[in-house]
């Protein structure tokens, strides 16, 4: 994909869209070799590559360095920004990401948010909504939890979706919601809905890189799938490596300088 605009024409054309996240230019270079259509410089860089116990405490500093980091690892591939709720920075922590190399911005939620959203786009930054399990107010939800899973939450989150897209926002993320309303969404609105948890009947499917690679053996969620063990992998090398220092078959002649 070279632009937002090949998300519509994905919709239009029934092509599923993929993404991964990377949060640093080594992973962004590997994804940007694969045929992945796009990278989420999501705020999940919180808890993936910083360790914290959940989302809330990504910073504007701590996304831009790592939008820069994707940008320079995958030029031309498209990375989309998480901005951090709050209606006073949201206009400048978009600005600061977009200069650091993010094609787009994603927020999460839609209530109260209305302004800003409509702001982003009328000022040429295109916005990607959240909605269902939005991580930022994971406290609010009381944990990581299955979301619209009764009519008033399914009809909230059908409104939410209808006025993301009149609001401008050229995509949508639908997290953790029953695949019977993720499809009802995706069926309903023109522009395209990516689930992440949210079954198989949305326009495209979102991966967190290190769930897909199987990078922590600690985190499995069940809607994500391991496309290889990279703990074993990862680990395995780095035990043989130690075999081999221990049992001086590392460095061989061939590599050792001069
Ligand atoms: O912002 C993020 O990291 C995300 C992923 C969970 C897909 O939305």
């Amino acid at each position: 994909m070279k632009n937002i605009l090949d998300f519509a024409r994905a919709k239009r054309e029934a092509q599923p869209i993929v993404v991964v996240t990377a949060y640093d230019a080594l992973m962004a270079r590997l994804v940007a070799a694969s045929e992945v259509d796009a990278i989420l410089v999501g705020d999940s860089a919180a808890m993936v590559v910083h360790g914290y116990p959940s989302t809330v405490h990504a910073t504007i500093t701590m996304m831009g360095t790592h939008t820069a980091a994707v940008r320079r690892g995958a030029p031309a591939t498209l990375p989309f920004l998480s901005v951090r709720q709050g209606r006073d920075g949201a206009v400048r922590d978009a600005g600061v990401l977009v200069q650091a190399g993010a094609t787009a911005v994603k927020i999460e939620g839609v209530a109260g948010h209305e302004d800003i959203i409509a702001h982003l786009v009328q000022s040429g930054i295109p916005v990607m909504g959240h909605l269902g399990l939005t991580p930022q107010s994971v406290n609010q939800f009381g944990g990581h939890r299955l979301q619209g899973t009764s009519p008033e939450a399914a009809a909230r989150a059908r409104k939410e979706a209808e006025m993301l897209e009149r609001l401008g926002a050229f995509a949508l993320v639908l997290e953790c919601v029953p695949a019977a309303l993720a499809t009802e969404i995706s069926r309903e609105r023109a522009i395209p809905v990516i689930g992440i948890g949210a079954g198989a009947g949305t326009d495209g499917q979102v991966l967190v890189l290190s769930d897909l690679l199987g990078l922590d053996p600690t985190f499995k969620p069940r809607f994500a799938r391991r496309y290889m063990d990279g703990h074993e992998a990862v680990t395995g090398a780095l035990n043989q490596f130690v075999h081999d220092v221990r049992a001086a078959r590392f460095p061989a002649r061939e590599e050792v300088l001069a």
